[in-house]
């Protein structure tokens, strides 16, 4: 598929596979099973976050429930500018529930502090992230980050979610975009 596009493959399936059965362990530990909160509500940022968040909500041993929000980041298509317009608003209330962000990457972390800010105004019990992905940029933001699946280099990436104008979500791997399809 997408033959001449992918320049390498940077995390293979069965990587991702075994560290988001780790990252679902250690995750789980951390949460009371029948506590008054409720299960564990992952929030996933579509539409990047969405292979993440099915196989990290299969793999979790403990219950979940799952909302999505849709956001646009201002900026180019290949980084983003801090801006954040809700494209897609959460349906139900977080108020007093145990939340867990399902990120797919962490660049500039500016879509995820934005994100943050505005999910702690709806007072939930406690409010995590978990990315799959992280880029050296994000150790500028003030964002604690604990959970983390792999760190990467600083260059463009799709697959497992990601994409470029659309396209390599449905990748089953992490990849290196050739640069020529990028005009780079
Ligand atoms: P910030 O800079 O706000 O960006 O942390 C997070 C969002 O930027 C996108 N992004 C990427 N998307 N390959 C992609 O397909 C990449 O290498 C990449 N780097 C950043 C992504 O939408 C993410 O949510
Ligand atoms: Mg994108």
């Amino acid at each position: 598929m997408y033959e001449g596009d992918i320049a390498s493959v940077l995390i293979t399936e069965e990587q991702i596979r075994q560290r988001t059965a780790e990252l679902a362990e250690e995750i789980a530990a951390r949460y009371p099973v029948g506590a008054p909160e409720g299960d564990l509500l992952l929030i996933g940022v579509l539409k990047g976050a969405v292979f993440f968040m099915t196989d990290f909500a299969r793999a979790l041993p403990i219950p979940s429930q799952m909302e999505f929000m849709a956001v646009s980041s201002y900026g180019s298509s290949t980084s983003s500018s801090g801006v954040v317009r809700i494209l897609k608003d959460l349906d139900k209330d977080i108020a007093g529930r145990h939340v867990l962000i399902v990120e797919d990457i962490i660049d500039s972390g500016l879509t995820l502090s934005w994100l943050m800010r505005n999910l702690k105004t709806r007072n939930p019990a406690s409010l995590e992230v978990v990315t799959l992905l992280r880029k050296p940029d994000a150790v500028k933001i003030d964002v604690d980050v604990r959970d983390v699946g792999f760190d990467i280099p600083n260059e463009f990436v799709v697959g497992y979610g990601l994409d470029y104008a659309e396209r390599y979500r449905d990748l089953p791997y992490i990849g290196l975009l050739d640069p020529e399809v990028y005009g780079g």
